[in-house]
């Protein structure tokens, strides 16, 4: 089934295309106008003279070249967040760095990331899936209606780097609200409220890790936490935090580690809700696909791919030019700043035949969705294994996923997905 919007996109649209200035039926459904830009102006500059990228080779060629293209943003977050702590938490996460501070902090993260940890989760995240499905099913029979996101898509990774970093269940409550805080800030307009919220965050969230690092440090003596999938004892070992000895320079200072520790937990939490609540979507827009998916479940492992593809959660990534450059056929000189139009290229037809019908069964698939080089997602595996149980067994438990009432967009450029989504469930 074709997704494609009827509204022919004119090439007037993609000149005029800024990313400061966007309306709401760009948020609703950007992918007309990056069909546009694709076609018309594939690297084109914006009034602030900054690019936007929405080919396939493009992009792709910005994530594999760390050396031209650098992540560093402590020039580019001091107009818009001064020296407020958004800076100091958006500058000292690793993503936001290049080597040789991005490749250290990326070394100690590695076990959080290693099968080890993932298959310790595995079991943990089936089983919160299936109590959510049943708490869901059971309000769905006495005839009401549950939210697809609150009650289901954002309830599994808030669990699940909980688990990871071992924050009592008790006090998890606060995490969504810190994470959605922190990276709306990120959006390419930012409004004074925004703003404040995101300030407020940050302080709050790293207020309350110190005191949780300082309990752990306590209990477990900075060691591994077994084989429960907890890491945050393996990140304070490999940190100065605990004042060890010796080679000071390989571990993390307190500040490094409490901003790793919160961008994890941003990182992973409204991208995977965004890729539950999208895919979810997809199949309720495409009963056909859905029907597919019910006949040979074991194409789940292709179909969130295919979601990831098509309605990638992050849509946005951006780098600036280290060193005189060219792109396309476009001189770029040191300094200029590209917007990697994720969602743009993952829709481009040189790289994936009839970009716009979803495929569960696509193959090959190099989606852009957890970028590539370097800084690609260490989560993906988490990200992938999550967006399948939870999709997959709602599916099969699930012989009907009906909409109750009209979704509600997160109405957000860079993170896609929804604030609202009422389904009935059978
Ligand atoms: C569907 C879910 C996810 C999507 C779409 C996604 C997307 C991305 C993208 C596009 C990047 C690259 C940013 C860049 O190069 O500028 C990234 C980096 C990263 N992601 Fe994810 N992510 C997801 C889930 C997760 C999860 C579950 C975690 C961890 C619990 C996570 C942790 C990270 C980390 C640590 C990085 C930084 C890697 C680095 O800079 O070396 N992500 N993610």
């Amino acid at each position: 089934m074709s997704l494609a919007s009827d509204i022919p996109a004119d090439r007037q649209a993609a000149l005029a295309f800024d990313l400061k200035r966007l309306d709401p039926a760009f948020l609703a459904d950007p992918f007309p106008l990056y069909r546009a830009l694709r076609e018309h102006a594939p690297v084109h500059r914006m009034p602030d003279g900054s690019y936007f990228l929405s080919r396939y080779d493009d992009c792709a060629a910005v994530y594999r070249d760390p050396d031209t293209w650098s992540s560093d943003k402590t020039r580019d977050f001091r107009p818009s967040f001064g020296d407020s702590l958004l800076y100091e938490h958006h500058t000292t996460s690793l993503v936001f760095n290049d080597p040789p501070y991005h490749a250290r902090v990326r070394k100690l993260l590695a076990p959080a990331f290693a099968p080890r940890a993932l298959a310790a989760l595995q079991p943990r995240i089936e089983a919160l899936v299936d109590r959510l499905i049943d708490r869901a099913l059971a309000r769905c029979a006495d005839g009401g209606a549950i939210d697809l996101i609150e009650d289901f898509a954002a309830a599994i990774p808030v669990q699940l780097i909980g688990d990871m970093l071992g924050i009592p269940p008790d006090e998890r409550r606060p995490l969504r609200g810190w994470s959605l805080a922190i990276l709306g800030a990120l959006e390419p307009m930012l409004g004074a409220e925004q703003f404040s919220r995101g300030v407020t965050a940050v302080a709050e969230f790293k207020a309350y890790l110190r005191d949780l690092v300082t309990r752990r440090s306590g209990e477990h003596g900075g060691e591994h936490g077994g084989d429960t999938g907890e890491i945050l004892s393996t990140l304070i070992a490999a940190s100065a935090f605990v004042g060890r000895e010796g080679g000071s320079h390989e571990r993390l200072s307190e500040l490094e580690l409490l901003h790793n520790c919160i961008f994890i937990l941003n990182a992973g939490h409204e991208t995977t809700t965004n890729l539950i609540g999208n895919g979810v979507d997809l199949l309720v827009r495409c009963p056909e696909a859905q029907r597919e998916l019910r006949a040979a479940p074991e194409l789940i492992v292709t179909a969130v791919e295919e979601f990831l593809r098509m309605e990638s959660s992050n849509q946005l990534g951006n780098r600036r030019a280290a060193r005189d450059t060219s792109l396309g056929g476009v001189a770029m000189p040191q300094g200029t700043y590209v917007h990697i139009g994720i969602g743009a290229a993952n829709r481009d037809p040189a790289q994936f035949p009839d970009p716009d019908r979803l495929d569960l069964a696509r193959r090959p698939n190099r989606h852009l969705a957890f970028g590539t080089g370097i800084h690609a997602c260490a989560g993906m595996s988490l990200a992938r294994m999550e967006g399948q149980v939870a999709i997959g067994r709602l599916v099969a438990r699930c012989a009907t996923i009906a909409p109750a009432d009209a979704p509600t967009r997160s109405g957000r450029a860079r993170f896609r997905g929804f604030l609202r989504y009422p389904v009935r469930l059978a």
